[in-house]
């Protein structure tokens, strides 16, 4: 037990974003599974651009990592060109999706009720959901990082009900701290982790809330990690740019939660 929660299983996964052809991603798996051998306890989970979902698919085989989509169309199938749907990436091998990333989000035009829109659908078709959520560096400036996580959190899971929480997980991204470097210190990072958590109780009452994991994304690495995850509110990472190679990958999904302590006042 960490505080009066249960640990959870922890998720670390890796948005590859617009990275690695097919054959450089199975050599990047092929190395991470011989590198995290026996199960560690924690959940590892890639994921890759489309086009190589199913070749990653492949190439993980029996390995204990599990695939996801990096974004999904709300509908089903139909005219949206360039666009992938939820049953695709399910036919795909993928158990999740990432939903409503800054990068998404700010690059292409994706609003809270679009967001909402894949959810829901992501949450339909059978897919575990990862919805981002965070401020930027103006909107924290100016004390508006709780109302702009709360927005993007209660709109995103807007008309998913209770019964679907155990598919949901937040990753909680300031996008200031993405592909930045600059990590949230774990206070900032357990604050906002805090408000999420009181905020899906009011959503989704205990024990429906419980599965639910919080990650933390934004320039997480090995060095950092251990004292994110020693913090009891962070369930979990999402790691952009330290996903690329299987080496800090690896070292990242077997974190040390138990050796490190969270320290008043100490930045990671
Ligand atoms: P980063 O990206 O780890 O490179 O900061 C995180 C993300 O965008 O999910």
């Amino acid at each position: 037990m960490t505080g009066n929660r249960p640990v959870k299983t922890a998720l670390i996964a890796g948005n590859w974003k617009m990275n690695l052809t097919a054959e450089e991603g199975i050599a990047l798996v092929q190395d991470l599974a011989g590198r995290l051998g026996s199960p560690s306890g924690n959940e590892v989970l890639l994921l890759p651009p489309f086009p190589i979902l199913a070749a990653i698919g492949a190439a993980i085989g029996d390995a204990a990592i599990e695939l996801g989509g990096q974004n999904l169309h709300w509908e089903a199938s139909g005219p949206y060109t360039g666009e992938v749907s939820g049953p695709m990436l399910r036919a795909a091998g993928c158990r999740y999706v990432l939903v409503g990333h800054s990068e998404r989000r700010s690059h292409f035009g994706e609003t809270d009720r679009t967001v909402n829109r894949k959810v829901r659908a992501a949450l339909e078709c059978g897919l575990r959901v990862i919805l981002a959520v965070g401020e930027n560096e103006e909107e924290r400036a100016a004390g508006r990082t709780r109302s702009t996580v709360r927005s993007h959190l209660l709109k995103g899971l807007e008309g998913v009900a209770a019964g679907e929480a155990a598919r949901i997980e937040i990753a909680y991204e300031p996008i200031w701290a993405i592909g930045t470097g600059t990590t949230a210190t774990v206070e900032q990072a357990g604050e906002v982790h805090g408000w999420l958590r009181d905020d899906l109780r009011r959503l989704f009452p205990p024990p429906a809330d419980d599965p639910i994991r919080i990650l933390y994304g934004g320039s997480v690495t090995p060095e950092n990690v251990d004292t994110l995850m020693a913090r009891p509110e962070i369930d979990g990472v999402l790691v952009g740019g330290a996903s690329l190679q299987a080496e800090s990958f690896a070292r990242i999904a077997r974190f040390q939660r138990e050796t490190t302590i969270a320290l008043p006042g100490k930045s990671c």
